[in-house]
């Protein structure tokens, strides 16, 4: 097969290695991909919002599948387009990625199905939502734009005054454009996060072994949100019984609900979940895989992956195996200083070799490009140093190991990954 990947960071670079296990893959291209990918797939100049480029290539090519990995194109229907076109493409259309590129779609959804969620209200004017906000008096309070916001728009606000800058901030200075129309004003929710990420067509859903983002930049979950800085797996606070208790009340709801709304998810679907004293509560749907929860969760994975893909897509995933490595995995973002504020560009990494990796761990390339045999940084988060173990400790000491052994100018690292 000829499969095209859809995207350029260290999600993708995983998903491209994972597709280059399988003997079923010919050929493997990536659109735009990035420095590392470059290794492992042919990388295309085209960029992964542009729908009529990805439709041209894969007709061009005679591509079998296309797999688009990150929210926005998803978002804007380019699933429905290749399919539309007659090339077959894993990931959900755009009626079904509502559900994450729309907070209020994806609120009265839980609420319509009874999931649990935190309580919430909408606003379509920051009027109204400062005086419900004033009158709701409880602090902190989170307050959510509608809207896609490269996982900047939410809000944690400590008190009155941060809440009404928030408010601010997204519906009037459009911090994050248009996704900033209406509010999500939510309840603030205490406990363990899990990531889950699952396959579903739609009708079966088979979880995925869980995970653990850190999104914090700095050590000891301080300093700003960021898209995430390592991650773990399995989550330690994840026990069976839970799984099957969000199985019942959480993964085959959304999926009947989905259903049901005539908008059947078939893809990935990410469950970001909170353990709260009253139990696992829904705090976000991705339509996707997580970035880098992808990085601890696929090289776990056993079954061939494009098995997975094409049984999703044909909607026969009830009679696809799917099997797991025990042990763990752990992945240590190295990003670029003053990442997720601004940062340099251009810097060159060394102690990689020529294909980007060190001995002991896998390098996934997030933010590289290559120039004359030479990686240098072009992103926030640079590299996903990851690595598999039999043990928790074990994978965090490799991927550790490794990442003392990567060098570029101002490169930061949380060094608590996998400790809570
Ligand atoms: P999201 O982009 O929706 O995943 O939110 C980013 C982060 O904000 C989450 O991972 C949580 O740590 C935090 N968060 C979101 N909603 C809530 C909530 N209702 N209560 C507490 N923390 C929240
Ligand atoms: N790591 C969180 C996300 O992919 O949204």
């Amino acid at each position: 097969m000829k499969i095209l990947v859809i995207g350029g960071g260290g999600r993708e670079h995983t998903i491209v290695r994972k597709l280059k296990e399988s003997p079923k893959v010919e050929k493997l291209y990536c659109a735009p991909g990035n420095g590392g990918i470059a290794k492992d797939a042919e990388c295309v100049a085209i960029s992964a919002m542009d729908l009529d480029g990805a439709v041209a290539f894969a007709k061009e090519h005679q591509i079998d599948l296309v797999f688009v990995a990150p929210d926005d194109p998803l978002a804007a229907g380019m699933v429905d387009r290749l399919e539309a076109a007659g090339i077959p493409a894993f990931g959900p259309n755009a009626l079904a990625a509502e559900i994450e590129s729309s907070k209020v779609f994806s609120k009265d959804l839980m609420k319509k199905y009874n999931i649990p969620t935190a309580g919430y209200e909408v606003f379509g004017n920051p009027q109204d939502a400062v005086a419900y906000i004033e009158k709701n008096n409880r602090f902190p309070i989170v307050v959510k734009a509608d809207g896609l916001a490269l996982g900047k728009g939410v809000i944690i606000a400590a008190d009155l005054q941060e809440a009404k800058d928030a408010v601010k901030k997204i519906m009037e200075d459009k911090a994050f454009g248009a996704s900033g129309n209406q509010v999500v004003i939510e309840e603030f929710l205490t406990g363990p996060e899990v990531s889950v990420l699952a396959f579903t067509d739609g009708k079966c859903v088979k979880p995925m072994v869980s995970s653990k983002d850190h999104k914090r930049a700095l050590d000891g979950d301080k300093g700003l949100n960021t898209g995430g800085m390592g991650t773990i797996s399995p989550n330690p606070f994840y026990t069976d019984a839970l799984a099957q208790t969000c199985m019942d009340t959480i993964f085959l709801p959304t999926i009947r609900a989905l259903q049901q709304e005539g908008r059947p998810f078939k893809g990935c679907l990410y469950f970001g979940l909170m353990l709260t004293p009253n139990g696992p509560k829904v705090i976000e749907y991705n339509a996707r895989f997580g970035d880098p929860e992808a990085q601890v969760v696929l090289p776990r994975l056993k079954t061939d992956l494009v098995d997975i893909l094409l049984a999703v897509r044909e909607e026969r995933l009830d009679k696809q195996p799917i099997e797991w490595n025990d042990g763990a995995a752990a992945c240590v973002v190295m990003a670029s200083g003053g990442y997720p504020g601004s940062y340099p560009k251009g810097l060159e990494i060394t102690g990689l070799d020529e294909n980007g990796q060190v001995d002991g761990a896998t390098v996934y390339h997030a933010g590289t490009k290559l120039e004359n045999g030479k990686f240098y940084t072009s992103g926030g988060r640079v590299l996903g140093v990851t690595a598999t173990g039999a043990t928790l400790e074990e994978a965090l000491q490799k991927a550790y190991a490794a990442v003392e052994k990567i060098h570029f100018d101002g490169a930061h690292y949380r060094r608590d990954i996998g400790k809570y």
